[in-house]
């Protein structure tokens, strides 16, 4: 069947390729077109952040296309298997991709990617999950782009430090510490663990003191963060005057289960996210969440997008700043209610 088909693709390749033929000895040489052929697998297709960068690496896209240059992107959701994944790579492959970007699910297990990827001699861009440096640094046409976990979290600390010196009242039981709980992503993803610690040392590198309550991990998600909360209101009550989120769906999951219990606006925490997404933004401009840190997307997919094109076309290369010479790393911003609405329109939400 499969050999059937290819037969009958080539004929029809031949007929098509004919009248050039015919009329090329009268005709100056064309330039010959290039094919761009971007594939591209993500760990999970409900990732709030993700589908949002990948929003803006399609549009970034499709402005690289010129006259002489087209340029296909195909998308596979890998549904947070690696298995899954390590087959579509095999399939975007097969299917004529000459680039993949891989947001890996397990980001310790890039291997089969990476031999694929050698044998055929295509180009890979690793994002936002960061593989390991060795395994990164093991082959030619390896690159990352993402952005500096510990970055965010140093400014999540600065953010909630000025917040907390200035809404002195939020130690509402006034024992002189503020009562705090983290909501955290996966396990073993370097924006979990990095982005708490270092949160959490900024906040008492400013002289505040602090006393965990609770850790919990809701993977990045906002309903898994909601019923954690719920789990961690019941334990604690009033008690919790601080919530530290790795990111904005999970920050917004845990204001859902206090709106769920019709807790009072004055009895609330203070809720501190990363990410800077429409709803984060949204949030931060309603004052319901003190502060977040923007996670760059348009900068990730606008530096996956060039990478990429200049990967195949072999233009434009020179061009492009590396750490280390396979890292780009888009830097963090700290969101208040000050810039949020400007980065709401940056965005381009509400077109
Ligand atoms: C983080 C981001 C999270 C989530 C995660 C997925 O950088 O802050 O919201 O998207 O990546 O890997
Ligand atoms: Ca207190």
């Amino acid at each position: 069947m499969k050999s059937w088909k290819l037969r009958n693709i080539r004929a029809a390749a031949v007929l098509l390729l004919l009248p050039a033929a015919l009329t090329g000895c009268q005709r100056q040489q064309i330039p010959s077109e290039q094919r761009i052929h971007i594939g591209v697998t993500y760990y999970n297709r409900n990732d709030t952040y993700l589908n949002e960068l990948l929003e803006h690496f399609k549009q970034d896209v499709k402005q690289k296309e010129k006259n002489a240059v087209h340029i296909a992107v195909t998308v596979t959701d890998a549904g947070g298997s690696q298995k899954t994944q390590d087959d579509q790579v095999k399939e975007l492959i097969d299917a004529g991709c000459n680039v993949l970007c891989v947001n890996l699910v397990d980001r310790s297990a890039p291997s089969e990617i990476i031999d694929m990827a050698r044998e055929k001699g295509i180009s890979v861009i690793f994002f936002n999950r960061e593989p390991v440096a060795e395994d990164l640094l093991q082959q030619d046409g390896l690159y990352y782009v993402g952005a500096d976990a510990k970055e965010s979290g140093v400014m999540q600390g600065e953010l909630a430090a000025d917040w907390i010196r200035e809404n002195s009242w939020i130690d509402r039981n006034r024992d002189g510490k503020i009562q705090y709980v983290v909501l955290e992503g996966e396990p073993g993803h370097q924006d979990a663990i990095i982005r708490t610690e270092n949160a959490v040392e900024t906040i008492r590198n400013e002289g505040i003191e602090l006393e965990k309550l609770s850790y919990q991990m809701a993977n990045w998600n906002r309903a898994q963060a909601q019923n954690r909360m719920e789990q961690m209101i019941s334990q604690y009550q009033n008690g919790i005057e601080l919530v530290l989120a790795n990111n904005d769906d999970m920050a917004l999951g845990a204001m859902d289960a206090y709106k769920k219990r019709n807790y009072t606006e004055s009895a609330l925490p203070v809720f501190f996210g990363i990410d800077g997404t429409k709803e984060g933004l949204q949030a931060v401009m309603d004052s319901r969440m003190a502060g977040t840190v923007y996670n760059d997307k348009e900068g990730q997919a606008e530096a996956m997008a060039r990478l990429a094109v200049a990967l195949v076309s072999g233009e434009g290369m020179d061009e492009i700043e590396f750490e280390k010479e396979k890292y780009i790393y888009l830097p963090y911003k700290k969101v208040t209610k000050e810039n949020a609405a400007s980065l709401y329109q940056e965005n381009k939400y509400d077109e």
